[in-house]
């Protein structure tokens, strides 16, 4: 998962491959909440690892029932509707569905056992209404008050006293803000249909229904089958228990799957389509008709049981008028495709954009405008018409994960307005896209990114790289681990490659001077990054190759030009989506010449020594700090006057002495520079 500040795109220009989805949300969190109810032990397999469903597994740890994580499953013992735990305060982050489930079922268990709950959420979870659930519950007998805004969450639920609930009368909920508040009284009344059966009737329009759906279609997996008339009423018959159905599995989530179908709309080949795996023709999510609307927007697909192949069908994209209520949640890609069109497209009936993790109607309608479209954002429609020039834009993504996986699309914009066959080298240039936090990803979907540079590709000299070369003991490693960090980029400590030669000479008796030898061990290095460690034929050898003699090896063969060369596609190999940042002592002049930005690291020999000499101690070697800066002087003037890449700084390099600087103040140097290469105004 990305964890920082900001993640640039470059401009993509095609997509192709398989992509697996995550669990579906919807269904991972109603299958916990019944699970949790109901009377056995369920086993769910498949289930989304996300901030939204850890919430509600921690709930249901809290009150009591038993969570087991097996490998990939999870197994749930439920509370066979009587509550253990009677008094729990539960935060719910920005879970809507979590929180609305959970407060209508402890509403009513509450209420009916003598509980006492409260339920919170983050700030933003403080401003989403619920005052229809409440009043609903209300209605029936449970005691529910107001722990800040009336309307709003947190909520106190049940006086720790028992209270008869009035079933007999149909219980009365709007249905026009969120469907939320039917599924959450759907579920929680089938633990009081005991003796009579339990009406629900939706006042005004139900928005969501397939949302709805799901709720039913997973009610009856529990064995409660509940009567829909219209979508006005529901029936829940009397006698109805929720029962364990055993195993379960999660299908992939049908949002999730809408931005990669929009992807193979707008950059897979037909030859080469790209394969969604988890949802297809078989799913029970709504949003599974997102495909319906990217078809009308010219997407080709072919839906298989359980996986669904996209590929470009018309170019441009066709600019459509939709009414998306059944789609609220895929609508957003809908709105992002349409900067791929030459027309006005308008979606509508999106009034619960308004209440969802942000305003979504306010903050689509201003990013897109960042990216050069003009929009007309209106009470609960949006009218978008394409960018006449695209602009490198800072996408803002209000801890709305959806904001963060739409935008991504805008970074296909090189591919906007060409002819449908125009070879991604002769595309123009594009501009990137910047993504700020955008770990908000991890309510559904933590590997959003990952998955995203698996599929798509840029052209090479669109992915950024940033050499930092130096001479030994610099401190370019530090810095180039730092500044990979903070901009979510590959590292390549290209020292540790000549080192694991160096290591692999030694182990088998190579001689320094045996050019052959020493290259063909290069060109066979079984070498592997995971990011932690640095493993050689599978062992981890990160202290190892730190060891003075290994370095000083490493110095002396890497004067071989065999050697080197044999080493260089390895390096290059991590010039990968969404960038590098590369140390090392060619970095800049020979491995990367066109890097964006070269950085020369200095700092005086005494310095270095010093550094060195600490580094050592601090690890329980002894060393001595007069042999030290003798041994590095002497390494320095080895590198600089090797016949081939020696250490001399790019003409067009950055010089930093970082002698009297501390690490952040280097960090912060290189980053400030690097910014004033981008193009984000
Ligand atoms: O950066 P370091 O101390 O880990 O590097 C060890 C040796 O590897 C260094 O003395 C020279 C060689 N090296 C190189 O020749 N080219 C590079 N890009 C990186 C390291």
């Amino acid at each position: 998962m990305f964890s920082t500040r900001f993640l640039d795109l470059p401009p993509l220009v095609s997509a192709s491959g398989t992509v697996r989805l995550p669990g579906s949300k919807s269904i991972s969190n109603r299958l916990l909440l019944l699970a949790g109810l109901s009377e056995g032990t369920t086993t769910i397999h498949a289930l989304l690892a996300s901030d939204d469903t850890q919430v509600m597994l921690d709930a249901l740890r809290t009150l009591g029932c038993s969570v087991v994580l097996e490998g990939e499953a999870v197994r749930i013992t439920g509370l066979g509707g009587r509550l253990v735990a009677v008094q729990a305060d539960l935060f719910l982050g920005n879970s809507g569905t979590s929180t609305r489930s959970l407060s209508a079922a402890l509403a009513v268990l509450g209420a009916t056992q003598g509980g006492r709950f409260t339920i919170r959420g983050v700030p933003r979870m403080h401003e989403r209404p619920i005052g229809d659930l409440v009043d609903a519950l209300r209605g029936l007998g449970c005691p529910i008050d107001y722990a800040g805004n009336d309307g709003f969450p947190p909520l106190r639920l049940g006086d720790g006293a028992v209270h008869t609930l009035r079933l007999d009368a149909p219980i009365r909920v709007r249905g026009n803000v969120s469907s939320q508040f039917a599924t959450g009284l759907l579920q929680a009344l089938c633990l009081v249909a005991i003796e009579q059966d339990v009406v629900i009737e939706v006042v005004g329009e139900l928005i969501s229904k397939p949302y709805v759906e799901i709720t039913l279609n997973l009610l009856a997996r529990f064995g409660v089958a509940v009567r829909n008339d219209g979508w006005a009423r529901f029936t829940i018959p009397a006698g109805s228990r929720l029962r364990a159905p055993g195993d379960v599995h999660v299908e992939g989530d049908a949002s999730s799957a809408s931005y990669f179908i929009a992807l193979g709309a707008i950059a897979a080949s037909r030859e080469a389509p790209l394969r969604i795996e988890g949802m297809g023709a078989q799913s029970i999510q709504g949003d599974l008709r997102f495909v319906e609307a990217a078809q009308a927007m010219g997407a080709h697909v072919v839906l298989g049981d359980r996986w669904t192949e996209v590929s470009r069908g018309r170019w441009p994209l066709q600019a459509i008028t939709l009414d998306c209520n059944h789609i609220p949640d895929a609508a957003m890609t809908l709105a992002v495709m349409a900067l791929y069109t030459t027309g006005t497209t308008r979606l509508t009936n999106i009034a619960s954009w308004r209440v969802k993790e942000t305003d979504r109607l306010k903050a689509m309608a201003t990013e897109l405008r960042k990216c050069g479209a003009s929009v007309c954002e209106g009470a609960d429609f949006i009218e978008i018409n394409p960018p006449l020039a695209w602009q490198a834009a800072v996408i803002h993504t209000y801890d709305d994960h959806r904001v963060a996986m739409c935008f991504s699309l805008a970074a296909f914009n090189a591919m906007a307005g060409s002819q449908p066959d125009t070879a991604p080298h002769a595309l123009p240039h594009g501009v990137p896209v910047r993504v700020l936090d955008p770990h908000c990803v991890a309510k559904t979907f933590p590997d959003y990114f990952e998955t995203l540079f698996g599929v798509a590709s840029a052209r090479l000299q669109d992915i950024p790289v940033i050499t930092v070369d130096g001479p030994t003991a610099s401190g370019k490693g530090t810095l180039a681990s730092a500044v990979a960090k903070a901009l979510g980029y590959h590292f390549l400590d290209s020292g540790a490659v000549y080192r694991a030669t160096a290591l692999a000479a030694m182990r088998v008796g190579a001689r320094a001077d045996d050019e052959q030898h020493l290259a063909q061990l290069a060109g066979h290095l079984d070498l592997h990054f995971t990011g932690t460690a640095i493993l050689l034929s599978g062992q981890d050898v990160t202290e190892t190759l730190r060891l003075e003699e290994v370095g000083a090896l490493a110095s002396r063969i890497s004067a071989w030009p065999l050697v080197r060369a044999a080493l260089r596609t390895l390096q290059v190999s991590f010039h990968r989506l969404p960038g590098l940042v590369a140390d090392g002592r060619d970095m800049g002049t020979v491995i990367f010449p066109g890097a964006r930005l070269k950085v020369f690291l200095t700092a005086n020999a005494a310095t270095r020594a010093e550094r060195r000499h600490k580094q050592l101690i601090s690890k329980g070697i002894p060393a001595n700090i007069d042999s030290l800066r003798a041994e590095l002087e002497l390494r320095d003037e080895r590198d600089q006057t090797r016949a081939v890449s020696p250490l001399k700084p790019a003409a067009d390099a950055m010089l930093l002495d970082n002698s009297a600087l501390t690490i952040e103040a280097s960090v912060d140097a290189v980053l400030k520079a690097w910014e004033q290469r981008r193009p984000f105004g």
